[in-house]
């Protein structure tokens, strides 16, 4: 199984779909920590619940990004989560920096829920719902060190209703988030997920060759 370390601020429900995909075993990977930077997000709740090791690092107790990113690599490094594994960004909500990507280059990845390159940031449903766009959706895509912005893996597509509020939109997109997330894990996992550029190629899945027709 693929190592990997999920990172969360808040409700921690993208954080459930991998843990219920692991457990149906329609993932092939292992959760080894659960790491934090609010001490009161559920998705510590939620890991704890089903034995996976959780850390809460609060951003407020350093004094940069980098000091801040070094021991994200730290606590990810100690839980066991080597060059095979990965770190998903579970609605967590911190810009990371060189510090932490490079020990993890194309290892790391982000659900973000809107289209990107439209509506990055932190209200990514509000501000599509704002704009009034007729479609919406989330974004897997790997992590550069620009917001929002490294190379998509995978994206699902929501019709927006006029004059529908951002918690709507959300609540429909955060749906699709469940299925996407652990579907594009699978994939790394698989090892499958080719980067040439910024585009993400998806490799056939490898064919049992011992069964011959
Ligand atoms: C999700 O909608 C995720 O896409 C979003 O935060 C929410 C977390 O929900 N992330 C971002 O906005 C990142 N820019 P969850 O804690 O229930 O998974």
């Amino acid at each position: 199984a693929m190592p990997i370390a999920v990172l969360v601020s808040g409700g921690g429900s993208n954080l459930q779909s991998i843990i219920d995909r692991i457990e149906a075993g329609m993932l092939d990977a292992e959760i080894k920590v659960v790491v934090s930077n609010r001490g009161d997000s559920f998705g510590l709740t939620r890991a704890r619940n089903h034995n996976i090791p959780t850390r809460v690092l609060l951003h407020t107790d350093f004094d940069s990004r980098e000091t801040f990113d070094e021991e994200m690599v730290r606590a990810i490094r100690q839980s066991g989560v080597n060059e095979t594994g990965a770190v998903v960004m579970a609605g967590f909500m911190r810009i990371v920096t060189p510090v932490f990507l490079e020990p993890f280059r194309g290892r790391v990845v982000n659900i973000h829920p809107a289209l990107l390159p439209s509506f990055p940031g932190v209200r990514g449903q509000g501000d599509a719902a704002d704009y009034g766009v007729k479609i919406s959706g989330c974004t897997v895509h790997f992590v550069d060190e620009q917001m929002d912005h490294g190379a998509v893996i995978m994206q699902a597509a929501v019709p927006c209703q006029p004059g529908e509020g951002g918690d709507a939109l959300a609540a429909r997109i955060l749906k699709l988030e469940h299925r996407i997330l652990p579907q594009a894990l699978q994939w790394l996992a698989e090892g499958r997920l080719e980067l040439r550029g910024r585009f993400v190629h998806l490799k056939p899945a490898s064919r049992n060759l011992a069964i011959q027709p």
